[in-house]
Formats: structure tokens, C-alpha cells, sequence
């Protein structure tokens, strides 16, 4: 399995540049998961690896060799493309056979090699059929199979799940799981989706608008946002941002605005030191949320609406006008209007500057 390195990768077409250069390694063997809102970039980024778009400028290198020049056949790259693309005239064994046949590998080879695919993905009874014939998640699994068959030392795939309703996506989110740690390959999988990233991926690439905002592995990305677009995009429900201001008082540092005046921790405060006395946005996770005002900082919460979900509830709450979602565990103690107070951890607060939105 190659290292891939992109070096200053653009991607315009015509005068609307869709990728600024773009720097991105994805080392040997790794699963790496380009994450981000849809429009920005994350497909074409994708096609370029492949090969099915030609680079503005900058270059692709495989284990230092570049690769821009190489049409997509000679990248040793299979792709699973997001509407699967199958073609709806051959049978499922046709399409999967399809490079391999190009490629003109023996018979006998191609069967052993789509039955033990087709089995893996439990597709093995419906070879014969045609794609027409086959639920959505079937076809996913055949597009899924098409790739795999090729033995390529890298697997791209673009929201293969996307189209699958919420429990199946659910099912083949963990099965994909599982292929990734029965293949020892190189795997670049595309979503927009945050869940899917953070449990499919060894490494997740935060992009928005063509730029890469962080990269890291879940754990990181989640414990230390580099900006709040990160923050507030890698977690579900998402985080909330009071806009407020720093003022420290007897040594004592606090984030202050309409409705809220929350301390900030000693060691915080320490790290913020030339920071303090400025504009923030203050982040908190709709989880941090203690039901006990005593711990850190209380806020006063007014209850809009609720939505109950079995183990915990999502409380949509107003504070100084703006919606603030708190996590609790059963149900909401009140009912609409009903103002509560919770208790924020200095633990939990993450401070952003207002205007750069990157993490202090
Ligand atoms: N062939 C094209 N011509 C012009 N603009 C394009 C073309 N393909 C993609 N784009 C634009 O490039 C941006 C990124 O697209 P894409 O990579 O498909 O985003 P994503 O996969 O993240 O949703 C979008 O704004 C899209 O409109
Ligand atoms: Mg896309």
C-alpha cells in the first residue's frame, strides 16, 4: 500500500475555484475519513485521487512517485461511487466482474474471486439477478463488491451509505467497521455524515469550503477543536456558542453575556492570559450540562421544546433569545416555559475567538 501525499492539489473549474492547494498525507494502511458539509469539496477531492478529474495545479504522489499523469486504471485504486453507478443491463456477477474481465484474469479466477466478495457481503444469492431486482442496501453491497474484487491497494468511497435509510446505515456503518479490520489496505472513504466518521475513522479530515480546518483521530478532534467549526460540527447534537465577553475580575476570569455568566477554570484562565478582557464565543456541548446548578457555573434555562428519546431527552431551551439544546438523561422536568437551572463545568467550557472562530 502506497503513502499518498497531496502537495498544493488545486481543483478550479473555470473561474470558480472549488479547492485552494490543498496538503493532505494518508499513510499506509489507514482508514481516513474526509468529513464535511456537502459543497465542499470532498467528492472532487476524491475524483481527483482516483483520477477522474485532472488537477488544476500541485500534484498526487504514491510512496513519492507522482501520479497526476497516470490515467485512473493505472493508479491501483477501486472506488465506490455514491449513486453506485451498476450497470442496470448485466447481472450482479457481470458487474462485479467488470474491471476483472477488462483486465482479462482467467475465468475460473473471476468466479472464486466474486463468489468469496459476494460472500463476504452476504450478496452470494443474488448474483444472477439484475440491479433493478435489488433493494437499495443489496445494491450498495454490489457496488461495494464491484471495488473490493479488484484487489487495488486502495479503496475510495464517496457516501457509499447515504442513500440507505437510518437503521440499515446504521447495520452497514458497523459491517464496514468490520471490513476495515479484515482488510489491510489503504481506505479513503468520503462522508458528510459526523457519526460515520467518527466511528469508521483512524484519522478524520475536517474540510469546509475546500479547506482542511483540522485532522486528527476522533478522540482528538473531539477532546480539542482547533475552531469552532470543528467543535460544532463533530458532535451531535451539536455545540452550543454563547457570544459573550472575557472580564476578569480579582483574578478570577469570566465569560459574560445576556443570560449567562459562567467561571472560567483557574487553568484556563492561566493559558488565556493575554487573552483576557475580549470578545468570545463560548462553547458547551449540549451533554456538559449538569442538572445540578451547583456544579460550576449556573445558568437559567428556559424550556421551548422538548424531544424525548427513550434513554435521554434533547431539551430545545432559549437563554439571551438564542436556542441552546441540553442532553439529559429521561425526561424533561417541566413543560414549555418552564425555566430551569443547570450547572455549566468549568471542565466543559471551550472559549473561541469571535472573529477568527479559532480555539483559545
Ligand atoms: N463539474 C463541475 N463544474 C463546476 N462546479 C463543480 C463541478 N463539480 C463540482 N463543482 C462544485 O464544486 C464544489 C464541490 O463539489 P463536491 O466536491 O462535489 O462537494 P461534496 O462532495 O463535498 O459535496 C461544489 O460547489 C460544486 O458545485
Ligand atoms: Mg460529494
Amino acid at each position: 500500500m502506497p503513502n499518498i501525499v497531496f502537495e498544493k492539489v488545486e481543483k478550479s473549474y473555470g473561474a470558480v475555484q472549488v479547492l485552494p492547494p490543498l496538503d493532505l498525507s494518508i499513510d499506509d494502511g489507514e482508514f481516513t475519513v474526509l468529513v464535511g458539509p456537502s459543497g465542499c469539496g470532498k467528492s472532487t477531492t476524491l475524483r481527483i485521487l482516483a483520477g477522474l478529474e485532472n488537477l488544476s495545479g500541485g500534484e498526487i504522489y504514491f510512496d513519492e512517485r507522482p501520479i497526476s499523469a497516470l490515467a485512473p486504471k493505472e493508479r491501483d485504486v477501486a472506488m465506490v461511487f455514491q449513486d453506485y453507478a451498476l450497470y442496470p443491463h448485466m447481472n450482479i456477477a457481470r458487474n462485479m466482474s467488470f474491471a476483472l474481465r477488462l483486465q482479462r484474469v482467467p475465468a475460473a479466477e473471476i468466479n472464486k474471486k466474486v463468489r468469496g466478495v459476494a460472500e463476504m457481503l452476504n450478496i452470494a444469492h443474488l448474483l444472477e439477478r439484475k440491479p433493478a431486482e435489488l433493494s437499495g442496501g443489496q445494491r450498495q453491497r454490489v457496488a461495494m463488491g464491484r471495488a473490493l474484487v479488484r484487489d487495488a491497494s486502495t479503496f475510495l468511497f464517496d457516501e457509499p451509505l447515504s442513500n440507505l435509510d437510518a437503521k440499515l446505515r446504521a447495520k452497514m456503518r458497523i459491517e464496514l467497521a468490520e471490513m476495515r479490520n479484515a482488510l489491510d489496505k489503504n481506505m479513503v472513504y468520503v462522508t458528510h455524515d459526523q457519526i460515520e466518521a467518527m466511528t469508521l475513522g483512524d484519522r478524520i479530515v475536517v474540510m469546509s469550503e475546500g479547506v482542511i480546518q483540522q485532522q486528527g483521530s476522533p478522540e482528538e478532534l473531539f477532546t480539542r477543536p482547533a475552531n469552532k467549526f470543528v467543535a460544532g460540527f463533530i458532535s451531535s447534537p451539536t455545540m452550543n456558542f454563547f457570544d459573550g465577553e472575557l472580564v476578569l475580575e480579582k483574578d478570577v476570569l469570566w465569560a459574560r453575556g445576556t443570560g449567562f455568566l459562567l467561571q472560567i477554570s483557574p487553568e484556563q484562565t492561566q493559558r488565556l492570559n493575554g487573552h483576557a478582557q475580549r470578545n468570545v464565543s463560548v462553547g458547551v456541548r449540549p451533554s456538559a450540562f449538569s442538572s445540578d446548578p451547583a456544579v460550576g457555573s449556573p445558568i437559567e434555562l428556559e424550556l421551548v421544546v422538548s424531544e424525548y428519546l427513550g434513554a435521554q431527552s434533547v431539551l430545545v431551551t432559549r437563554c439571551g433569545g438564542k436556542d441552546i439544546l441540553v442532553e439529559i438523561e429521561g425526561r424533561a422536568p417541566g413543560t414549555a416555559g418552564t425555566v430551569m437551572t443547570f450547572g455549566v463545568p468549568q471542565k466543559d467550557i471551550m472559549l473561541f475567538d469571535q472573529e477568527s472562530g479559532g480555539r483559545l
